[in-house]
């Protein structure tokens, strides 16, 4: 089962994509916490990426790619993932399309969860995240247990440096205009699938389960 996570950010790409590799048990595979982690650990690629992700804009394609193909041709990755955040820009696409056509597979299922901008800063400015191990959490909606620490490793919460409003709208800007043509080429494909994700999060996975056991 490979599946595609589309969305603006915040959408609850990662909620949903973590619920779902822990359900049918694939890699959730997320660019955005590669970056993060690499920021963190001060490697080369993370001080690259820093320079983009902090002004809210795409990391170039070339460096992007490059970490993904690497990690979905990982053992762990045989029986299929989910992508979270990557494609992001329709050549992106394009380059995963070939890479799995060389192996005689395809996308399964791009499922693009819709939440209209005006939702969005809210979710974001309240969402605290372990740069650890990547759990995500929201002040309001998903409260850790203890203030400020992460409830499945211990460490320590923090607002996403991408997370501050003025960055924030600038990812959506870029969202428009860079990501949102994706949902037209997944479309022409035959593998979109619409969810409401302005739904509680439990709603918005149960609708996803529908359709992935369809
Ligand atoms: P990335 O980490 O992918 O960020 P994003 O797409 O901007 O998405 P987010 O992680 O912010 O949101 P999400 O949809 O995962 O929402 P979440 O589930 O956390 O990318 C960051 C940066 O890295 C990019 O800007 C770019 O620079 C770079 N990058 C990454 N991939 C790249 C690529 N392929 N090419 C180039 N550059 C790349 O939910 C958000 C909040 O809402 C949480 O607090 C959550 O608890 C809450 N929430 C979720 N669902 C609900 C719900 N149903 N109701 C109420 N609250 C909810
Ligand atoms: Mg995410
Ligand atoms: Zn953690």
């Amino acid at each position: 089962m490979k599946i595609i996570m589309l969305g603006a950010p915040g959408a609850g790409k990662g909620t949903q994509a973590k619920m779902i590799a822990d359900k049918y048990h694939v890699p959730h595979i997320s660019t955005g916490d590669i970056f993060r982690a690499n920021i963190k650990n001060g490697t080369e690629l993370g001080m690259e990426a820093k320079k983009y992700m902090d002004q809210g804009l795409l990391v170039p394609d070339e460096l992007t790619v490059k970490i993904l193909l690497d990690r979905v041709g990982k053992e762990d990755c045989k029986e299929g993932y989910v992508l979270d955040g990557f494609p992001r820009t329709i050549p992106q696409a394009k380059v995963l399309d070939e890479a799995l056509a060389e192996l005689g597979e395809s996308i399964d299922y791009a499922i693009d969860v819709d939440v209209p901008d005006e939702n969005i800063v809210q979710r974001m400015s309240g969402r605290r995240a372990c740069l650890s191990c990547g759990a995500t959490y929201h002040l309001e909606h998903v409260p850790p247990q203890k203030e400020g620490v992460c409830d499945k490793c211990g460490n320590e919460l923090v607002l996403r440096d991408d997370d501050k409003a003025d960055t924030v709208l600038n990812r959506l800007k870029v969202y428009h205009d860079q990501t949102q043509p994706l949902i037209q080429f997944y479309e022409t494909k035959g593998v979109l699938k619409t969810v409401d994700g302005t739904q509680a999060m439990e709603d918005v996975f149960q609708s996803i389960i529908a359709i992935l056991e369809k």
